[in-house]
């Protein structure tokens, strides 16, 4: 193998850009020329690929986003778009793929890999944390830090005007981001797709809450869940309190990743060049405890993440 591409896919994760550096410089260290394919499968497709250097990653492990661009690509769900893709590689003579992106890019990097043979190594990088096979993915620590960032702002307002804040955070199906955010939050509830919930036993809470103190609450749902438009209506119609809403957004996904992120990037980018290396034809960087492994795409769709029911639970024994 001399040419390996290297592409981010699907909504950009903050940490992206320190595994697009792992992987270019580790790459180059093991006598790889490394091409970028800008615009993930799109770009892949319209055969918009780039020759970097170590010097075109410097200056980026910092930063948020992703400096080779990212997008959801429906033309690569089609057989032709798949083509016109396998066309741009062989043109371009790559001979391996790192793939940096979430649950749809790894799928379709797996799909590609069975049609082409062409070798596909792929780094988990999202902020909602829904792949099986690792812990974390990447930037998910960040977009977590931003939300407990927010709810710390959103506590001065609800403490001085003893208000209840319904704060919607992202995850799509899944409720990873609310359930950590909401623990290291000191949310009242967290209502998450994974576990059912009831809005009489929410204001039952509530209203325990306030008779014994509490100035105010704060309750995360998570997107998958429902809305806080929708949840904070509900409250107010059965509590009386004074109930607003923040909904987060796209500022979760933005900003300079943590430290864990640039580390855990850092690693899962060159464990990929390192698997490509040994012969690994479509595998899935992933962290489970402290440990760096290795696991067939095939495997990782294998199974749904779970969400960690007892962290769930502690979280609601200490918002008492
Ligand atoms: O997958 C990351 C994510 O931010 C989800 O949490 C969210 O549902 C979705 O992407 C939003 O997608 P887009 O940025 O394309 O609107």
């Amino acid at each position: 193998m001399h040419r390996i591409g290297v592409l981010t896919s699907g909504g950009d994760a903050p940490g992206m850009n320190a595994a697009i550096r792992a992987v270019v410089r580790k790459g180059i260290f093991h006598g790889y020329e490394v091409l970028g394919v800008r615009r993930g499968f799109a770009g892949l497709i319209d055969g918009d690929i780039q020759p970097l250097n170590a010097g075109s990653v410097a200056d980026v492990i910092q930063a948020g986003g992703t400096i080779l661009l990212t997008a959801r690509s429906e033309e690569f769900l089609t057989a032709e778009g798949r083509m016109q893709a396998h066309a741009s590689v062989r043109r371009a003579g790559i001979d391996g793929l790192v793939i940096i992106g979430g649950d749809g890019s790894l799928k379709g990097a797996f799909t590609f890999y069975r049609e082409t043979e062409i070798p596909v190594l792929c780094v988990p990088a999202t902020i909602d944390n829904d792949i099986s096979g690792t812990d974390f993915t990447i930037g998910f620590d960040t977009a977590v830090n931003n939300v407990v960032d927010a709810i710390n702002k959103i506590r001065d307002t609800a403490t001085s005007h003893e208000r209840t804040f319904v704060v919607e955070v992202m995850g799509r199906h899944s409720g990873f981001i609310a359930l950590a955010a909401g623990l290291a939050g000191g949310a009242e509830s967290i209502l998450i797709p994974e576990s059912p919930f009831d809005l009489e036993a929410v204001c039952r809470r509530l209203l325990r809450g306030v008779r014994r103190g509490k100035l105010h609450s704060v309750i995360i749902v998570a997107e998958g869940a429902g809305s806080a438009a929708e949840v904070a209506r509900e409250i107010k119609a059965r509590t009386g309190f004074d109930t607003k809403i923040t909904v987060l957004g796209h500022i979760q996904r933005g900003g300079a990743p943590t430290a864990y992120d640039r580390i855990l990037a850092s690693i899962m980018g060159a464990r990929a060049i390192d698997l490509l290396e040994a012969g690994e034809r479509s595998a899935m960087v992933g962290l489970t405890g402290s440990r760096l492994k290795h696991y067939d795409l095939a495997r990782v769709f294998e199974v749904k993440k779970q969400i960690d029911k007892e962290l769930y639970r502690l979280a609601e024994v200490l918002a008492i």
